[in-house]
């Protein structure tokens, strides 16, 4: 049973009041979305959340009503929701220029451009924008497999790529793929992730056995070379996955060693969220050939880029490529004001300093819950995964939505993933407060105690 008023930790104060919603009720948008949209689409909770507001950290209900968003729409909000700067961008751009498609020139799409450039290392600084990760990602491996001359690509288990054809054949979740073809050539090596690897040994020991297995993918089960290496720095949707610090560079050195190109899918690790890097692969001491971003660069709006070194990118440029939305004026208002927002801010200085806070708080509550079996992650990347029983490490799947359904009724929304769906997502907008880590850690204690009865 969801927790009583009465014992609702206080969500600290905030500055802002919702407007009063007029929209169609709750239960009328349901039936209209059960009616008319893809059945595919699911919902969190068992009574559907309706969200009409959202400000900086927090979202609003149609009741105006308000949550703690500990999701941040998927780990894309990273600025805050409705950033006023980027909101007053976007505005200004809309009202100017929506759109000319790049067969015009436009200052934009170069501005954005160059500030990317300007975060990563020497030589990545050519960019194509496009507008989702899994588009990103395609694409990528297009200008892998063209610049190499190979076809085979590895990547991952456990990660997650996108939803597009391509992208699913990447991706390396049996949830997550249909049963219908896939992007072809793709092999999935081991996962290097500690806690549920079938190696035994110690973190390094694990990581330095996946990274050897990718070389004996290639040699079984490819020509010989492949055109690309593809991971997340830290699996995102896997369930807040990553390796010892030894797996990357064992891993990028095998991958080039058998003529790949290494790509940094940092679609949700990127833009300062790990805290200590601006770029999730900076944590592990390697430099990608290509890099993917998404979802955070937009703070919302459709957005996504792929960033290479120019003669891989070159290789685009012997047939017309083009990409109607890839790059408009709106887009990329949106990119520079989240790239500014996000230095002016201090938002990767709070990821670092809050997501310490609140990774201790959460192994502080590990000691007292049998529920969690690990926590694990990077500055605002966060993911405590919730067994059954913590010797057989069993996944505690309705335990999870369980914590779900109580840390909601506590005014709190959290993600969850994982292959059985059992890892609490902890990836908040990167401006949240000291206030607001207490109060999540206020609410998890008593989610945990809930679901341990
Ligand atoms: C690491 C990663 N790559 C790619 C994607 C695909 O992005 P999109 O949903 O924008 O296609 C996602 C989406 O969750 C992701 O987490």
């Amino acid at each position: 049973m969801p927790q009583t008023l009465a014992a609702i930790p206080r969500m600290p104060a905030f500055d802002h009041q919702p407007r009063r919603y007029t929209g169609p009720s709750r239960e009328e948008v349901l039936a209209a979305r059960s009616r008319y949209a893809n059945p595919a689409l699911f919902t969190f909770y068992r009574e559907p959340l309706m969200i009409v507001e959202g400000k900086m950290q927090y979202l609003f209900d149609e009741t105006g009503r308000r949550y703690l968003d500990l999701f941040a729409g998927i780990v894309t909000v990273s600025c805050g929701h409705c950033h006023p700067k980027v909101v007053a961008r976007v505005r200004e751009q809309t009202e100017t220029l929506q759109h000319t498609t790049t067969i015009y020139l436009h200052p934009g799409m170069p501005r954005l451009a160059e500030k990317l450039a300007s975060k990563m290392p020497p030589g990545l600084d050519v960019t194509y924008f496009v507008n989702s990760g899994s588009e990103a990602n395609d694409l990528a491996v297009t200008m892998a497999r063209l610049y190499t001359g190979n076809t085979d690509v590895i990547a991952v288990r456990n990660g997650y790529h996108g939803g597009s054809p391509s992208a699913m054949g990447l991706t390396s979740h049996h949830t997550w793929k249909l049963p219908t073809l896939q992007g072809p050539y793709v092999h999935h090596a081991l996962c290097p992730e500690p806690y549920r690897s079938s190696l035994g040994g110690t973190p390094e020991q694990i990581a330095a056995a996946s990274a050897a297995d990718i070389g004996e993918l290639i040699r079984y089960s490819t020509p010989g070379r492949i055109a690309a290496f593809i991971a997340e720095p830290i699996q995102g949707v896997g369930g807040v996955t990553s390796a010892a610090p030894n797996y990357f560079r064992e891993a990028y050195r095998i991958a080039r060693e058998y003529g790949g190109l290494c790509i940094a899918d940092e679609v949700q690790t990127g833009f300062g969220r790990t805290g200590e890097q601006y770029w999730g692969f900076q944590n592990f001491g390697v430099v990608p050939d290509i890099v993917t971003m998404a979802k955070g660069i937009g703070n919302g709006v459709p957005l996504a880029a792929v960033t290479t070194r120019r003669e891989i990118a070159e290789v685009l440029a012997q047939r017309l490529h083009f990409n109607t939305f890839g790059g408009n004026p709106v887009s990329m208002a949106a990119g520079l004001a989240v790239m500014e927002v996000i230095e002016e801010d201090g938002l990767q200085r709070n990821a670092k300093v809050l997501g310490r806070r609140l990774r201790d708080g959460l192994e502080r509550l590990a000691g007292e819950h049998r529920l969690v079996g690990d926590v694990r992650g990077m500055g605002l990347m966060l993911g405590v995964e919730l067994v059954a029983d913590r010797a057989t490490r069993a996944p505690a799947t309705v335990e999870t939505l369980q914590v779900l359904e109580e840390a909601r009724s506590m005014g709190i929304l959290l993600g969850k993933g994982g292959l059985a769906g059992n890892v609490l997502r902890i990836k908040p907008p990167m401006c949240i407060t000291a206030e607001d880590v207490d109060f999540a850690l206020d609410v998890l204690d008593r989610a945990f105690t809930a679901a341990e009865r």
